[in-house]
């Protein structure tokens, strides 16, 4: 098969264990040809289209490496396009031509929920797509766990380690805040390995003056530190989540934390500092947990490519690998479940989640 390979979206650890783990399958047990198309659908939208042909050697090395040897955009919609007369038109014939042009069986979208969508559409205009799940947010619909997400708990958990340290020192309150979206998985699990006595959610809207009390017990029980890790999404209980202006006047999740540093600063007066954790979730080296699951999705792929089951998502659920279709996970987000046992067990070992 002739087997176009691209990521979209926001990159993360183990992009590249994907990549490698389809090329060399593909090309090693079924004789494919596999070619990497360039920052997502992009890559198709212009002449000359940038595509390149992907052996074993092009990727070796890479299986350590963060980010994507594809390079990836998350401004990537061929269904959405500026003209630069400030309207969007629709260029998606346009990546179909590129689809037939190049001969392509089939295309591999590595991506998250954005992409997906795109995948779809593309999907519904005759492309054969196969999607494999990533983000480091791990609020894919129906999947156990995303390729990065591992990586960026690690990377979180290691901070608020670090946090506790000179919070204790100072006899501080610091808060860490973490990325994902609009659910707090990362927040959830690197909280809870590396002890943070407050942990707040999207899930679970909080309450200042609940946390404002754990902060009290603690000191009651001469603990004059406090460690909270606030998910970018988590909003107070009757108010809204907090936004931050990047370019182009595009807004993104941020600014929470420093809105809670205000109120426990000024209103409680508890000396409290920020730490926002941003993109460094998103760099570096992917952990052996990012690495095999990627593995195992670019291999899974490739099977699915060869026994024709296109226009689905691989994924993992319950442990087992299958596939989603589109329609299943269109505008569903994966949300922490208010049954789930990480939630439980970190109540039942009094983290205070702000309710
Ligand atoms: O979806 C991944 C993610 O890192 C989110 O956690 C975060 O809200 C967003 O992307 C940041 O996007 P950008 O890279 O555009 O700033």
């Amino acid at each position: 098969m002739k087997i176009g390979l691209c990521t979209g979206g926001g990159d993360c650890p183990g992009l590249n264990s994907i990549i490698r783990a389809s090329v060399r399958h593909g090309v090693l047990n079924y004789q494919d040809e596999i070619w990497g198309i360039r920052d997502s659908f992009n890559g198709l939208m212009e002449k000359p289209y940038r595509v390149r042909k992907l052996d074993q050697e092009s990727v070796s090395g890479i299986l350590m490496r963060g980010g994507t040897i594809l390079g990836t955009t998350n401004a990537g919609n061929p269904f959405d396009r500026p003209d630069g007369k400030g309207h969007a038109i629709d260029k998606s014939q346009m990546v179909v031509d590129a689809y037939n042009e190049l001969g392509f069986d089939c295309i591999l979208a590595i991506g998250g929920d954005g992409t997906h969508t795109i995948a779809h559409q593309l999907s519904q205009k005759g492309i054969k797509i196969i999607g494999i799940p990533k983000t480091i947010d791990n609020d894919l619909w129906q999947t156990d766990e995303t390729v990065g997400f591992d990586t960026a708990v690690a990377i979180a958990e290691d901070a608020i380690s670090r946090l506790q340290t000179t919070a204790e020192s100072h006899e501080r309150v610091m808060i860490l805040e973490v990325m994902g979206r609009h659910t707090g998985h990362i927040a959830l699990s690197a909280g809870l390995a590396a002890g943070a006595h407050i942990i707040l959610i999207p899930e679970i809207p909080f309450d200042f003056e609940k946390i404002a009390a754990k902060v009290r017990l603690r000191q009651q029980r001469e603990k004059h530190f406090t460690v909270i890790v606030v998910a970018e999404g988590a909003f107070a209980a009757g108010g809204e989540q907090t936004y931050q202006k990047v370019a182009n006047n595009k807004e993104t999740l941020g600014g929470v934390g420093h809105l809670i540093a205000r109120e426990l600063n000024h209103r409680y007066q508890f000396e409290t500092r920020v730490t926002v954790l941003g993109h460094i979730q998103r760099g570096g080296m992917p952990t052996h947990v990012d690495r095999i699951l990627g593995t195992l999705y670019g291999v899974k792929a490739i099977d699915m490519a060869h026994q024709g089951r296109f226009g689905k998502i691989i994924h993992k659920w319950k442990g087992s690998f299958g596939e989603l279709s589109y329609q299943d996970v269109a505008g569903k987000y994966r949300n922490v479940e208010a049954q789930s046992d990480t939630l439980a067990a970190a109540r039942s070992i009094g983290i205070c989640f702000g309710d």
